[in-house]
């Protein structure tokens, strides 16, 4: 199944993490997408290692780490002993966005690259044959709770075409500001990883979750155009 759904923990309970991201994955969602922030590249800061490392172990889930944060090269091999299965950071973020690509498979982690809705869809063209995921930010990073940028469909459905054009089995995720009633717009254009915060865990988490599942498992049953690769 190539369709997944990525909880974002920014927006969990926290004195109840354990039991909520529990939760998440009994009733549907694979990953969890963890957002570090250092208060430099986005203004606001969150967690880090020891909160993943902590987490990474209590469940059979994917660590999909998303890293908001400068100079990200300086953190890969931190991460990945901290419990990271993919590595995302932002391509305006990254002195050598190649070298970091490079770092990231070389401690044996998918690697994702990320751009902001400011940045063309056509700066990481010449990357994507590099990289296992596209992480298109439909809000500005930094906070939960933001609205969808509208724009950020054309850019996931130029993302999906340059991928097919190419020949490419690529995961595009999709981060940010992501509801029931949206989610169906995003896939459609052509995204297969959503990530979802407060849709997920704002209200009743084991209801929003199971949900959202249901919506990426209906598209997978028609056959959304995606051949999912095996490991993620
Ligand atoms: C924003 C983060 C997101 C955020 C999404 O910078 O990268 O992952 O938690 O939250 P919602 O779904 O509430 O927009
Ligand atoms: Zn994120």
């Amino acid at each position: 199944m190539g369709y997944i759904l990525a909880p974002s923990i920014l927006s969990a309970d926290f004195k109840n993490l354990g039991e909520q991201m529990k939760i998440t994955e009994e009733n549907g969602a694979r990953y969890v997408h963890f957002d570090v922030m250092d208060g430099m590249f986005v203004p606001s800061i969150s967690f880090g290692m020891p909160v993943l490392k902590s987490i990474a172990g209590a469940t059979g889930q994917v660590m999909d780490v998303h890293l908001m944060v400068q100079d990200p090269i300086r953190y890969i091999e931190a991460f990945k002993e901290a419990g990271a299965d993919i590595l995302t950071v932002h391509l305006e973020a990254c002195k050598d966005v190649r070298a970091a690509i490079g770092k990231i498979r070389e401690c044996g982690m998918k690697v994702g690259l990320s751009v902001c809705p400011d940045t063309a869809i056509e700066e990481v063209e010449d990357l994507l044959a590099d990289i296992d995921m596209l992480l298109i930010m439909s809000v500005h990073p930094g906070f939960g709770g933001q609205k969808f940028i509208p724009g950020s469909l054309d850019k996931i459905r130029k993302a999906r075409r340059m991928a097919r054009d190419k020949g490419l089995d690529l995961d595009i995720e999709v981060d940010g500001g992501i509801y029931h009633d949206n989610v169906q717009d995003v896939l459609d254009a052509g995204a297969n990883v959503i990530v979802a915060g407060s849709a997920v865990f704002k209200g009743d988490v084991a209801d929003n979750t199971s949900r959202f599942a249901g919506i990426l498992d209906s598209c997978a049953t028609k056959g959304g155009g995606r051949i999912s690769s095996d490991k993620i």
